[in-house]
């Protein structure tokens, strides 16, 4: 059992977050929002607005703080605003009113006056299919790809020869992060550059983000953010207040804080596109897989900025597969820009995925998970690299016994006016990793540091830091002070993608072995306590025949301060020889009001395959948390965009989350396989599959108490009727 070690500061108030930072001098920006969804600014008049009491700046297209397009490697170019006088959706940020209060500033912004030359905006997806654009390669997979047995021609030959064969199409509404902590920054210049205080999930890429954008040198940025209230992938890339709050700090002069609005945040960040994925199957009748088709459009914002990669999550790689054929197109809109958000593709692609799966098993007359297991993969279909661990069939066996499978009835159950319901799903995620570097510093009161700039944004990486770096140096973890989220400490990688303790464990064990190494060496030096001695290490002491030294000891005798090493880690040749993925079985059970329709979750249990658990309360909690976001997909979530491109549920008044009630008890379990073919650790992360196939599992679910097939999320109690 471990605590989270920032758990107590986080929940006494002691946790400073961006914008609790306060400076003297500070003043407050507020962000103005577009209000059309398409179309040209035409004239901005600022004249009241720069006349109101407390306002000393006011920025718009026409008198900009300057700004250049940051890009960076893997991700791409990041959009920084007022740049242009382009609208591509509502709710753009086009304006920035810098004040002496947050108050004074917000009513500053309600005076800017703002003339249009309005364009036809195309906010539905549905309408915009007709003119769908094949989306970039995504994770090295082009937009369109095959893998066709010998002697197959196409992937329709190869459904028209099946046995038995489903088509469907299914959708997914777009979604928004909304992460607890809203988007915000505190910038401060001094003699030696620029402070940034905004959370983040990586501070080193904030900021290279930020130089970039204010052409000034790596050296002289410093973003700082040891917290951060919920990411997701809503806080992967440096957000408007940061850039603009930035900007004009070094015009002013003065400390500058900017800080979205909860309903800003709907619009000035960036959420999840909608999907239409048609998928077909084709089968034998024992169930074995003979042709797999899966086509993906998703909403993308005019910029083609991102592409939600459903096909390429889910199709390309679930199953055994004899022919397989995937491929990803996008419809720009104007709409709000869209992101990375918890699992991107695997997310909403498996809700295609293993509905359609769900649906051959009904057609065959086959349990569900027979059927998968029976297409169980030991490759990705096309690929020679087998998975490096795989432990799904023992995921399903042990779930389906915990769950209690054995007890569904084809057509579910009714208990008194409630239909029930079980389903169940595959869930996958890529294990992947970044390059990262720790530094330990080991010191005189036998503590050790462990730092990495990256970022917690409350997955729980800070616990994991003190937790590895306690093990690899042999000592208890109370002893390992960790740090995290400042980019003046070694480079990590990012909290995004699931890799950050594969990552930032594996640099930490590297640099372990190197601080022990220099340690043995000073040891056992001329003139130290271990002259010439034949030295080893154990418990956090050196030790020479009867004769041994806590590290602190040896480095009070030697009259030494610290001991700093650095060690690296990167994926590499393990790259060449196997397939990496985490795994896991969804099961739900629902309850279908017979009378009302109204869907109740009764039950869910998510068993995985993440390689080793450093953590198993936060890995649980984390589980947990994608588990009632799935849920939350399926049955509450969902923007709606008006014909004018607004969003009229763009705030957590209406936009539905699950509360308590919502939620019932959630049974998390872990078969714990370390994958050390991997990585050194042995995990294979975490952070984004509890969400994946949770959907599917809870519309299988619903489809077995009431017999109707939904193939939208979220479903709803007039789906039902
Ligand atoms: Mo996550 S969507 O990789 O931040």
């Amino acid at each position: 059992m471990s605590s989270r070690v920032d758990g107590p500061l986080k929940v006494t108030g002691r946790a400073e977050y961006g914008a609790d930072h306060t400076f003297p001098g500070l003043v407050h920006g507020y962000v103005v929002l577009s209000t059309i969804a398409h179309g040209e600014i035409d004239t901005m008049d600022v004249t009241a607005a720069k006349g109101a009491p407390g306002v000393i700046g006011v920025y718009t297209p026409f008198d900009p703080l300057e700004l250049r397009t940051p890009t960076t490697p893997f991700m791409g170019e990041t959009w920084v605003p007022l740049q242009d006088k382009e609208v591509t959706y509502y709710g753009q940020p086009i304006g920035f009113v810098v004040a002496e209060t947050y108050e004074q500033a917000r009513d500053a912004a309600m005076l800017v006056e703002v003339s249009y030359l309005t364009r036809p905006a195309r906010t539905s997806l549905q309408e915009g299919l007709a003119s769908a654009e094949d989306a970039p390669e995504s994770r090295g997979v082009p937009s369109a790809l095959a893998v066709l047995a010998e002697g197959v021609e196409s992937i329709e030959d190869a459904l028209a020869e099946s046995p038995v064969v489903v088509e469907a199409t299914y959708t997914t509404a777009p979604q928004h992060h909304a992460a607890m902590e809203p988007h915000s920054a505190v910038a401060v210049w001094g003699p030696e550059g620029l402070t940034v205080h905004s959370g983040n999930q990586g501070s080193n890429l904030q900021a290279a983000e930020l130089a970039m954008a204010l052409g000034a040198e790596p050296s002289e940025v410093h973003a700082v953010n040891p917290f951060v209230g919920g990411a997701f992938g809503g806080k992967g890339r440096t957000s408007t207040p940061a850039f603009l709050a930035a900007a004009a700090a070094r015009v002013l002069g003065r400390p500058v804080k900017a800080v979205l609005s909860r309903e800003q945040v709907f619009t000035a960040t960036a959420g999840r596109a909608a999907t239409v994925q048609k998928i077909a199957l084709g089968a034998e009748h024992d169930g074995t897989l003979n042709a797999l088709r899966h086509d993906s459009w998703c909403s993308t914002p005019m910029d083609r900025s991102f592409v939600e990669p459903t096909s390429h999550g889910t199709s390309r790689e679930w199953y055994a597969t004899r022919n397989l054929a995937i491929s990803q197109k996008m419809v720009p809109l104007n709409i709000p820009p869209t992101t990375f958000m918890r699992a991107p593709g695997e997310a909403p692609g498996s809700f295609a995925l293993e509905s359609a799966i769900d649906e051959l098993a009904v057609t065959l007359g086959m349990d569900p998970i027979e059927l998968r297991q029976r297409n169980n993969s030991t490759a990705p279909p096309g690929k020679d690299l087998q998975w490096s661990s795989k432990h799904l069939d023992e995921c399903f066996r042990i779930g389906a016994a915990r769950f209690g499978w054995a007890e569904r009835a084809p057509q579910g159950r009714t208990d008194g006016d409630w239909l029930v319901g079980m389903g169940t799903a595959t869930a996958m995620f890529p294990a992947l990793r970044f390059p990262a570097t720790v530094g330990i510093t080991l010191l005189p009161d036998d503590t050790a540091v462990v730092a990495t700039s990256g970022a917690d944004p409350g997955t729980g990486l800070l616990t994991v830091l003190s937790l590895v770096g306690g093990e690899s140096l042999d000592i208890p973890s109370d002893r390992v002070l960790p740090r995290l989220g400042d980019s003046a400490l070694p480079p990590g990688g990012m909290s995004g993608g699931s890799t950050a303790t594969a990552s930032t464990g594996t640099a930490i064990m590297v640099a372990a072995a190197s601080a022990i190494d220099e340690l043995l060496a000073l040891a056992s030096a001329p003139g130290a306590p271990f002259d010439g001695m034949d030295v080893s290490y154990a418990d956090g002491r050196v030790l020479a025949g009867d004769r041994t030294m806590s590290f602190g000891e040896l480095l009070r005798a030697l009259d030494r301060p610290s001991l700093s090493v650095t060690g690296s880690s990167a994926p590499g040749e393990e790259l060449t020889k196997h397939s990496f993925s985490s795994f896991g079985a969804q099961f739900c059970e629902v309850r279908v009001h017979k009378w009302t329709r109204e869907i109740r979750v009764s039950r869910m249990l998510g068993v995985f395959d993440a390689g080793r658990i450093i953590n198993p309360v936060a890995a649980r909690s984390q589980i947990l948390g994608g588990m009632i976001w799935g849920v939350s997909a399926a049955l509450h979530e969902g923007l709606e965009v008006e014909e004018n491109g607004r969003l009229a549920n763009g705030d957590l008044a209406s936009y539905l989350i699950p509360v308590n009630a919502d939620v019932p008890e959630v049974d998390v379990h872990f078969v714990e396989y370390p994958d050390t073919l991997h990585n050194s650790v042995g995990a294979k992360g975490l952070g984004e599959i509890g969400i994946v196939g949770m959907a599917a599992a809870v519309a299988n679910a619903v489809h077995n108490a009431t017999g109707i097939r939904v193939r939208h999320i979220p479903i709803l109690i007039e789906d039902l009727l």
